[in-house]
């Protein structure tokens, strides 16, 4: 496992120094080793069985884990004490349905892609922005290997996914029906993307729409609007995003 430097990045990277994190020096940060990930696994299991609704989230299999080593992605875990809090996965673009060819990048450009495929941390660690930590760190990391941009998948339903992506600047550019084969039905998932080291200029909200209504929100997204924000929260069920005609600076 090599330790990640969280001082070159705070001092390198202004996205991440700007990040006012609670409880930030009790975390370490590694790149994971080949060797490492077949120990997360106890970890995606509880995280998978602590989920009320299972619709938001599946944990992958260890092969899927390898296969994302394999084609040249990576895995960072931040640890407490040693013990694993969280974990994020980014993962390269492939396939024919992977989540950059819904934003019709050239191939170059695609193959400049990173998948931000797993991030998940233990309950008992929530409330300590660990999920915006490790985006941010993953981001620092991707540009450093000359990537362009980053995209994920996110269920509706995950409020504090969703909330957090915002907050890392990703918007919501697309609504797919994703992860369905022959046998199973394909799950909706808002897909969202960030061109990496750019920041999101600040404009005015254009318009809101429950997280529920998913026809409306692709109506607002074919008219060329852009989800940018969670507001109105009433419940993890229900929730409003902000929809605006947004740039990166
Ligand atoms: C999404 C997730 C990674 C966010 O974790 P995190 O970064 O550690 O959480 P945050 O620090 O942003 O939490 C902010 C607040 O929301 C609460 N919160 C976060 N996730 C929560 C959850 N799943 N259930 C209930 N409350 C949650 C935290 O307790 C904290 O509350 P506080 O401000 O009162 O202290 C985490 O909820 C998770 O692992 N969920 C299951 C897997 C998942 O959905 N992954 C994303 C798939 S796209």
């Amino acid at each position: 496992m090599k330790k990640i430097d969280i001082l070159e990045i705070k001092n390198n990277f202004h996205k991440f120094a700007e990040l006012n994190f609670r409880n930030s020096e009790n975390f370490e940060y590694y790149i994971l080793d080949k060797e490492y990930i077949s120990k997360l696994e106890p970890f995606f299991d509880a995280v998978q069985k602590d989920i009320l609704n299972k619709e938001i989230f599946f944990r992958n299999t260890l092969q899927e884990n390898l296969d994302i080593l394999e084609r040249g992605g990576f895995f960072v875990a931040a640890f407490s004490n040693m013990e694993l809090a969280g974990v994020i996965s980014v993962d390269m673009a492939h396939g024919e349905k992977s989540l950059p060819t819904f934003m019709h990048l050239s191939p170059t450009d695609i193959l400049k892609s990173v998948i931000i495929d797993t991030v998940c941390t233990l309950p008992k660690y929530r409330g300590n922005s660990l999920q915006e930590k490790l985006m941010c760190i993953c981001e620092y990391i991707c540009l450093q290997k000359g990537n362009k941009y980053a995209f994920m998948s996110i269920s509706p339903n995950n409020y504090y996914s969703v909330n957090n992506a915002f907050k890392q600047e990703y918007t919501i550019f697309a609504i797919e029906e994703l992860y369905g084969d022959n046998q199973k039905a394909g799950l909706t998932r808002y897909i969202l993307s960030l061109p990496l080291g750019k920041r999101l200029a600040k404009v005015k909200e254009q318009y809101s729409v429950i997280n529920s209504n998913i026809d409306m929100q692709k109506e607002v997204i074919d008219l060329g609007f852009v989800g940018m924000k969670a507001i109105n929260f009433t419940s993890v069920d229900k929730f409003f995003v902000s929809y605006s005609k947004a740039f990166y600076d």
